[in-house]
């Protein structure tokens, strides 16, 4: 019989920093538990999945029952001439999993340095950072389908991976309760440093290599993005749009200054950031609910913000986007 803590504050629990109540809690540190808790809980009633919280935002207390995900490990599964496989534990923290494997000189998530949240959370949105992303090295992805009542194991080809997506935010939202994430890491790394900022950040480091990528990362993201434990916030709170490149060509014509990136055939990306810093966001407060000074991405809570003050201000902001450019910003954060 698992027992389930009743009326739980999860302010300390997500990075927003937002006061919220759990009607159930319970943290599971063993993996071997979720069918169990699972079995006993009344499908009626609502069910969230949470790891680090750094990825939600909470508007009102949640009536059902909040299951965050602690147990952790990481363990070499296979290995080779070229590469390892390993397997990292759902509520292992990632960025404790990106240091071990620098530490082991093992190649493939060096870039995602600093990224809060838990292991079990990166293939769900394909995290992604400095020109990676999760899906570049993840082999396969386990999980315990509530729907089936069993453990599957899922290649990473059919998880759907995209940018900022995969088939755990969609087709099985709900369903999977991610146990484990199996990577394979190079032996032989080759170092990704072409994205803006981070070649020029490297040349501090005398010695080329993992440990100065990683460092070269968390420097770059300490000036650039809040420290959630200062000031409340949940990274890029929009995606950055992706749009056909004939619309792109049409939006030059009025913003001859628009950024963007190539997103494959006949699309690009748009920064989130620059549209919302040209509609005057950038450094806007309103009570404790603010977009950040540096990086208008992001949006923050100076202390006693509610959930709902953020969300009106998103909402605000994607007015402003769509009435100025036409285009409607999606949020990346997980709205409860
Ligand atoms: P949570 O916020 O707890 O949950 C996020 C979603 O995943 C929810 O839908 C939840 O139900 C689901 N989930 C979590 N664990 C499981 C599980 N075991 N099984 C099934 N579903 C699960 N993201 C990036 O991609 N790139 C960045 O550069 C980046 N920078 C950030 C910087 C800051 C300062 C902050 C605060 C956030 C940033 N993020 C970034 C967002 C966030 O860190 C990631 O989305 C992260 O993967 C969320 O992990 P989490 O454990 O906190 O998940
Ligand atoms: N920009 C502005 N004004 C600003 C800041 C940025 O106009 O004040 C524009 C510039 O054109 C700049 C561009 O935005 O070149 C991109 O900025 P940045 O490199 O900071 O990255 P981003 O697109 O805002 C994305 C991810 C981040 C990730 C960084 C680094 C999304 C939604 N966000 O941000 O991920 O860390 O790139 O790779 O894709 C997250 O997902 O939570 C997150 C923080």
């Amino acid at each position: 019989m698992i027992q389930l803590a009743e009326n739980v504050s999860l302010r300390n629990l997500n990075t927003f920093g937002i006061e919220a109540l759990a009607r159930y809690y319970y943290f599971c540190t063993d993996p071997e538990q979720i069918p169990e808790i699972i079995a006993e809980w009344s499908q009626e009633e609502p069910l969230l999945i949470m790891g680090g919280g750094s990825n939600l935002l909470f508007t009102r207390n949640y009536e059902g029952l909040v299951l965050r995900i602690g147990f952790s490990g990481i363990k070499i599964v296979h290995n080779n001439k070229d590469y390892v496989i390993v397997e990292v534990a759902a509520g292992e923290n990632w960025d404790d999993f990106v240091a071990w494997t620098v530490e082991r000189n093992l190649g493939g998530v060096e870039n995602l340095s600093l990224i809060p949240g838990t292991a079990g959370a990166s293939p769900v949105q394909n995290i992604g950072a400095y020109g990676s992303e999760a899906a570049n090295c993840i082999e396969s992805v386990s999980f315990y389908s509530i729907g089936e009542k069993t453990t599957k194991t899922l290649p990473a080809q059919d998880c759907g991976f995209g940018y900022r997506t995969s088939i755990f935010k969609h087709q099985l939202a709900g369903d999977a309760v991610i146990l484990s994430v199996r990577f394979r890491l190079s032996l032989r790394p080759v170092l990704n440093i072409e994205y803006k900022g981070l070649k020029e950040e490297l040349q501090k480091y005398p010695e080329p290599g993992l440990r100065a990528v990683r460092e070269a990362v968390i420097a770059i993201r300490r000036q650039k993005l809040p420290d959630p434990v200062l000031v409340g916030n949940a990274g890029s709170f929009f995606k950055n749009p992706v749009i056909a490149r004939e619309d792109f060509t049409a939006l030059k014509l009025t913003f001859p200054d628009i950024p963007s990136f190539p997103a494959g055939d006949g699309f690009v990306k748009l920064p989130a950031a620059w549209l919302i810093e040209k509609c005057g966001w950038k450094g806007y407060r309103k009570g404790d609910a603010g977009v950040h000074p540096h990086q208008p991405l992001v949006l923050v809570n100076y202390g006693k913000a509610t959930g709902t003050e953020i969300y009106e201000l998103a909402g605000a902001i994607q007015t402003s986007v769509y009435q100025t450019f036409g285009i409607k910003l999606e949020p990346e954060v997980r709205i409860i």
